[in-house]
């Protein structure tokens, strides 16, 4: 399929993904609230795990830290790179991977565990159906995928007010430009959170739980049915 001149270029907007990696280098409590979600999340010594968007690699330093082996990956390299730094300086041995939702290598069955954070909405949606496909084909049966993204939880008529909320939101809360918020806006693919949930199910996974919190944002919890187990 990758060799398709259909197939969807995922690279197409790294220049402008490096220009934000700067946002990302920064410190918070990013890594005390990955911490929080991995612990939830169950994992363990030993575990697979795939960060995909793993941006500056917070996330995965933190799971590696836990004892997981993980795969760092992300389409961006200036995110590579700073994901690479920060694990020297944190001492976590994770292994990183250029690649994008749609192009990532897997065995199939292999990971218990993949996360995905505010990545999604990189991709129109036929494509992040596509993605979500092959998420599910890498997972381990009976295994989680922990999905957050930027998802629009009223109807158009209401939108207005979640996005100007929604800028507000970030640029009080994450010392975001307003000029980064409109970006997403206008050239990014963030969907209805009804359209996300139907994507999951139809990938063949079990919803565990839909979360839509601060404005815009969606937390889902989904699990690969077990073998023989309906969705
Ligand atoms: C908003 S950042 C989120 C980073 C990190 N997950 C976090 O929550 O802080 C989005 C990340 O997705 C990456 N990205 C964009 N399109 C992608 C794709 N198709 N596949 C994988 N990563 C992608 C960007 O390079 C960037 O690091």
């Amino acid at each position: 399929m990758l060799a398709r001149d259909w197939y969807y270029n995922e690279r197409r907007r790294i220049g402008l993904d490096s220009a934000v990696a700067s946002i990302y280098d920064r410190h918070d409590d990013s890594d005390l609230r990955a911490r929080g979600a991995l612990t939830m999340l169950g994992v363990r010594a030993g575990w697979r795990v795939a960060d995909i968007g793993c941006g500056n690699g917070v996330l995965a330093c933190e799971a590696a830290l836990m004892g997981a082996e993980v795969d760092a990956i992300d389409i961006s390299p200036a995110m590579l790179a700073l994901a690479e730094v920060y694990a020297r300086d944190r001492k976590a041995s994770i292994r990183t991977q250029s690649a994008g939702l749609l192009s990532f290598a897997y065995d199939a069955n292999s990971y218990d565990l993949i996360v995905s954070e505010f990545t999604l909405h990189h991709l129109p949606d036929f494509w992040k159906a596509v993605a979500l496909s092959r998420i599910y084909g890498a997972l381990k049966h009976g295994a989680n995928f922990y999905l957050r993204d930027i998802v629009f939880v009223s109807m158009p008529d209401g939108s207005e007010r979640d996005v100007e909320q929604w800028a507000d939101f970030n640029i009080k809360n994450h010392g975001f430009e307003r000029a980064s918020v409109v970006t997403h806006m206008r050239d990014e693919y963030s969907t209805f959170g009804w359209v996300i949930e139907r994507m999951l199910t139809e990938a063949g996974f079990t919803l565990v739980s839909a979360d839509y919190h601060a404005p815009l944002h969606g937390t889902y919890l989904l699990r690969k049915p077990k073998s023989g187990e309906q969705a």
